[in-house]
């Protein structure tokens, strides 16, 4: 795995932006995973400026999300689709067509599980998949205990994954229960993974993702299994690394 600290998170963004940005240059085709939360917020917002100032196009680009609530109505403001298109797909010149998302409302969620699988077989498989991390080592809603070799499906949540998220709905009582997220080995069959942690809150996870024995107790050190990984790490996230001399001397 490549370790890369940067100082902040603003410079956390840039990276990420210009490496997704390299890769739409390179290839305007490229198929993207996406992740939701509160660490690629930057990162998306460098991506819009990017194409407004900078001309970046995404009319060609393919994305699929990584996951979703399960029993939200489609405009909830606090569903993953609604988030994606808030913080990106508005802003961009991205075909509809080509934006996937994971339909949590689906009536038959089985179907609507093997479909993603198939569109991103279809699409040729995901080049990049941007990730980020749940304080419980989760990546998508792939909450501790879930299997490695996991394909797209529903999970139910764990309690901290409710809680970190509580503050994303107004009513508690909408919180979902339940969610439909790619499966590690979904996430494992991209050809690169990116991952972002930001801040100390986030240290022992990352910690363990990239140093701890690869569990499924610790779904994110999965990746280590991956050959084609970085980490993209600020100071307060890497800050419990044991080696991080290393890494920065490497890099
Ligand atoms: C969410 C998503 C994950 C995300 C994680 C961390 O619930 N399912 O894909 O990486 O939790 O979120 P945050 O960046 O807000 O800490």
């Amino acid at each position: 795995m490549r370790i890369i600290i940067e100082s902040d998170a603003a410079a956390v963004a840039v990276r990420a932006a210009t490496r997704v940005a390299d890769l739409i240059r390179r290839s305007p085709g490229c198929v993207l995973g996406l992740p939701t939360g509160r660490t690629p917020l930057g990162f998306y917002g460098e991506l819009v400026r990017r194409h407004e100032e900078d001309g970046l196009s995404f009319s060609r680009v393919v994305t699929f999300s990584l996951d979703d609530y399960i029993g939200l109505p489609p405009h909830h403001s606090a569903s993953f689709a609604a988030y994606m298109r808030r913080n990106l797909f508005d802003h961009v010149d991205m075909d509809p067509e080509n934006t996937h998302v994971l339909d949590g409302g689906a009536e038959d969620l089985l179907v609507a599980c093997e479909s993603y699988e198939a569109a991103i077989r279809e699409a040729g498989g995901i080049d990049l998949q941007v990730l980020g991390i749940g304080s419980n080592g989760h990546i998508g809603f792939n909450e501790p205990g879930s299997s490695l070799g996991s394909r797209t499906r529903v999970k139910t949540l764990t309690r901290e994954t409710l809680e970190a998220n509580a503050s994303s709905f107004e009513d508690l009582d909408e919180l979902p229960r339940l969610a439909i997220t790619m499966g590690v080995a979904t996430i494992l069959e991209a050809r690169s993974c990116l991952l972002l942690a930001l801040g100390e809150e986030k240290a022992l996870t990352v910690r363990d993702m990239i140093e701890g024995p690869i569990t499924a107790q610790a779904p994110a050190s999965a990746l280590q299994l991956h050959p084609d990984v970085t980490a993209l790490l600020d100071e307060g996230a890497a800050s419990r690394l044991q080696r991080r001399d290393y890494y920065r001397h490497r890099s």
